[in-house]
């Protein structure tokens, strides 16, 4: 039977393959097809601890689009930026709300939300996971290489919240991830287990060079991510080397992808994020195809 479909998605292996397939299928649907309004008089809340500009404005477009509503809800407009507990929140806004999307600091704070919470609740991201970004990106790779069955992806730079919900995606989906990232800095044990168990754990490469190899799509992201501004001196003479430049992707032709927003200069050169290479304008647009079809799957 069917597995049903989960009430939260806290990571992108909260889904089955199927339950995954099925979602991009709807995402795709719902990109090309005319039938928006499948949510009517539905509200989201949104809960942001770090600023947004693509999963704040895809979400609130999104359900714009499907005829609901979304309500922003940054850190200095509600109590919980002023003491009141998560708990709390969550248990106030469940009487109100059709779903709850949130981004956090800890992820143990987005499960206690959901634990909380009697509605939906999505991850917008936390210091763990960006499953929202994953879903994007398998919809990404899937439109471009006409499915996962012959694509090879390689992660160059940090073992982060991106990094660490694509690999458990690409387990999800059954793609070949190779994963390159400085000592110290890599995606967690807990990940590739994680990956593992989803149906296929990412190979571990020893420099940028070899995982970009035989690649058909280097992905990066920020080598600092939000809330970790104090570890930048620390942190970027590990990352010597993991630059998307020419002369790392130079004689193949492999596209990148970038969750965005990028530090040009940094993990990636203008040229290159300028460049024909480039999947990144696909990959924010799928934010809101691939978010719409999350919150039909939950919701309708
Ligand atoms: N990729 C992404 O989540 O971007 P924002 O921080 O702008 O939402
Ligand atoms: N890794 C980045 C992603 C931003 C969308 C961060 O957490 O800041």
């Amino acid at each position: 039977a069917d597995e049903p479909f989960p009430t939260d998605l806290l990571d992108v292996d909260d889904l089955t393959a199927d339950q995954l397939a099925a979602l991009l299928d709807r995402a795709t649907e719902l990109k090309t097809g005319r039938d928006l309004t499948q949510l009517p008089r539905t509200t989201l809340a949104m809960l942001f601890e770090k600023p947004s500009t693509r999963t704040r404005a895809s979400f609130e477009t999104g359900m714009t689009q499907l005829g609901g509503h979304a309500m922003f809800l940054g850190p200095g407009d509600i109590q919980l930026g002023h003491g009141e507990p998560l708990k709390d929140t969550a248990r106030a806004l469940s009487g109100y709300v059709d779903a709850v999307m949130a981004r956090l600091f800890d992820h143990s704070d987005l499960e206690t939300l959901a634990e909380y919470a009697d509605v939906p609740v999505v991850n917008g991201l936390t210091d763990d996971a960006h499953p929202c970004q994953t879903l994007a990106d398998l919809l990404t790779i899937r439109e471009t290489f006409d499915g996962f069955e012959d694509v090879s992806v390689a992660w160059v730079g940090d073992g982060n919240n991106v990094a660490r919900s694509f690999a458990v995606g690409c387990g999800v989906a059954g793609v070949d991830l190779a994963v390159a990232t400085p000592e110290g800095y890599g995606l967690g044990e807990d990940c590739i287990e994680r990956a593992a168990a989803a149906g296929r754990a990412p190979t571990l490469a020893d420099s940028p060079e070899g995982a970009v190899e035989g690649a058909d799509v280097v992905y990066t992201d920020v080598w600092v991510s939000m809330g970790q501004e104090e570890l930048r001196e620390e942190k970027l003479p590990a990352f010597e080397g993991y630059q998307l430049n020419e002369d790392l992707l130079g004689g193949t032709d492999a596209k990148v992808m970038h969750c965005l927003p990028a530090h040009r200069g940094e993990e990636i050169t203008d040229e290159v994020l300028e460049s024909d290479r480039t999947l990144v304008w696909e990959q924010a647009e799928n934010r809101m195809h691939a978010q719409k079809a999350l919150l039909v799957e939950l919701l309708a």
